[in-house]
């Protein structure tokens, strides 16, 4: 009775976004244009991006997969993503009308998470905010292009320049300079001086979201599988870029501040140990991408995101971080890491590990990194199982637990099954995998050789 009532109540709460739903935002949106001129031509946005555009990283999920995933277990009430990056599943669970919790351990991540599942912000007052901010940020910019040309680098900045602007320009040993304008850095920074002076609490992370996007697009930096070299837009202008990040924001929010929308809570915390942010028997389905074993860093991803909002300022608080996270880079490797001891002797993992170093000593590769490749390996899936065993009594009776996982080659060109090793620790760990679904074959950058990317479905073993 009661969880046909909560159903119920759900199913009123729930926006759900079905075609003809997200037809009918998609006209919303050409009534507001009309009405106000806020929205671009409603041809350039795709509803489906509402939200999500707020902020995407290169390494979230697709929010169609997300999207089917949660649609698939209709009486799940509460999602889980303990790796949620910047949100996808806690966004479309929000659009499905079901309650949800997002755990990362890279607080930027946490803060875009937060923004995008926050739909409170009156779009009116953000926008008038927003166009304070503008005007204080641009007064205070005046001198700026004479001092700082558009296109110079950090080498090239005159002693005129650091007298008028130094404060602006100091930048933490951790910052990765070489990818800053510095005229888009002091832009930036304006902006985001202007909006902690002049926005009250409730807007300020939407408008700080904003700001951030505008110094990553200005940015000399492109996202392939890692973090490199790219180039800004021609004729990049911070502010105009700011304000356009407003309005889409503005524009989705008129559409979604009168929907009662479920809960989301996002959490920065470290999803090996869930015991302390989670109650148990409080999660339905959980829908998540962990890091592959593919030695990426995330934190390299979000550097400058973290160090323009000051969470991180030194290289211990980088530490702190990556200390938090699961093993999936030789960058993250610390003398005290332990989460192996959970797989010792698992004769898959012990074949990878030893064709690694058969390969090690073949190549006669005596760098630090070839020798960190095994413990990271054993490491990385000794995390994985420490989540899932920490993860059990979270789940509730008919808990289903989705888990989007990909092939590796990065290790010595080791190919490493990533999805059937997890099914097995799944197993070990008391859960049934109750199927497998290949998603989308990639090509490993260097080898060009296919690596999968599978969905793992399992449930959880309980007593009762
Ligand atoms: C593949 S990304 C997830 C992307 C996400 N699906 C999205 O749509 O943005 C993996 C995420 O796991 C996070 N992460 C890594 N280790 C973690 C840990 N131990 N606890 C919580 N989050 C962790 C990373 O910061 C990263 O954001």
């Amino acid at each position: 009775m009661r969880a046909e009532h909560t159903l119920d109540a759900r199913r009123k709460r729930s926006i759900d976004l079905d075609l003809e739903t997200l037809d009918s935002i998609t006209a919303r949106r050409s009534d507001l244009k009309d009405a106000s001129g806020v929205c671009g031509p409603v041809s350039t946005y795709s509803s489906q991006q509402l939200c999500h555009r707020w902020y995407r990283s290169v390494l979230a999920f697709s929010d169609h997969v997300a999207r089917r995933f949660i649609e698939t277990v209709p009486d799940a009430e509460t999602v889980l993503d303990p790796f949620v990056g910047t949100g996808t599943t806690c966004v479309e669970a929000k659009f499905l009308g079901r309650n949800s919790i997002g755990i990362d351990a890279v607080p930027f991540f946490v803060l875009a998470t937060r923004v995008k599942t926050d739909w409170s912000p009156d779009a009116a007052s953000l926008q008038a905010v927003a166009g304070e901010v503008l005007e204080t940020a641009r007064k205070g910019a005046r001198w700026l292009s004479q001092s700082i040309p558009e296109d110079a680098t950090w080498s090239d900045l005159t002693p005129r320049a650091w007298e008028l602007w130094g404060e602006y320009l100091k930048l933490p040993s951790v910052a990765p300079v070489r990818f800053l304008s510095p005229r888009v850095y002091v832009e930036s920074t304006l902006l985001r001086e202007a909006i902690v002076e002049l926005a009250p609490f409730e807007l300020r992370s939407h408008l700080q979201l904003c700001a951030t996007k505008s110094l990553v697009r200005g940015s000399r930096v492109g996202f392939g599988p890692e973090i490199g070299f790219g180039i800004p837009p021609a004729d990049f202008d911070t502010f105009r870029f700011f304000w356009k990040n407003v309005e889409e924001m503005a524009c989705d929010l008129r559409v979604l501040n009168d929907v009662r929308a479920p809960r989301t809570r996002v959490v920065l915390a470290d999803s090996r140990d869930l015991s302390e942010n989670l109650a148990n028997d409080s999660v339905d389905l959980v829908v998540t991408s962990p890091p592959y074993p593919v030695d990426k860093d995330y934190t390299r991803q979000a550097r400058i995101e973290l160090v323009f909002l000051s969470q991180v300022k030194s290289l211990g608080d980088l530490r702190a971080i990556k200390t938090n996270m699961l093993r999936a880079s030789t960058r993250q490797i610390y003398s005290g890491d332990n989460d192996s001891r959970f797989v010792e002797g698992l004769p898959e993992i012990r074949r990878i590990v030893s064709r690694i170093q058969a390969r090690t000593s073949r190549d006669s590769d005596t760098s630090g990194f070839a020798k960190m490749y095994p413990r990271l390996v054993e490491e990385y899936f000794g995390g994985l199982y420490r989540h899932l065993t920490g993860l059990r009594p979270k789940l509730r009776r008919r808990a289903r637990c989705i888990y989007v996982l990909g092939d590796s080659r990065s290790f010595k060109r080791v190919y490493i099954r990533t999805p059937e090793i997890f099914g097995r620790l799944a197993r070990m760990a008391g859960y049934e995998v109750t199927g497998m679904q290949l998603l989308r074959i990639r090509r490993s950058t260097t080898l060009r050789k296919p690596l999968r990317e599978v969905a793992v479905f399992l449930r959880a073993h309980r007593d009762s």
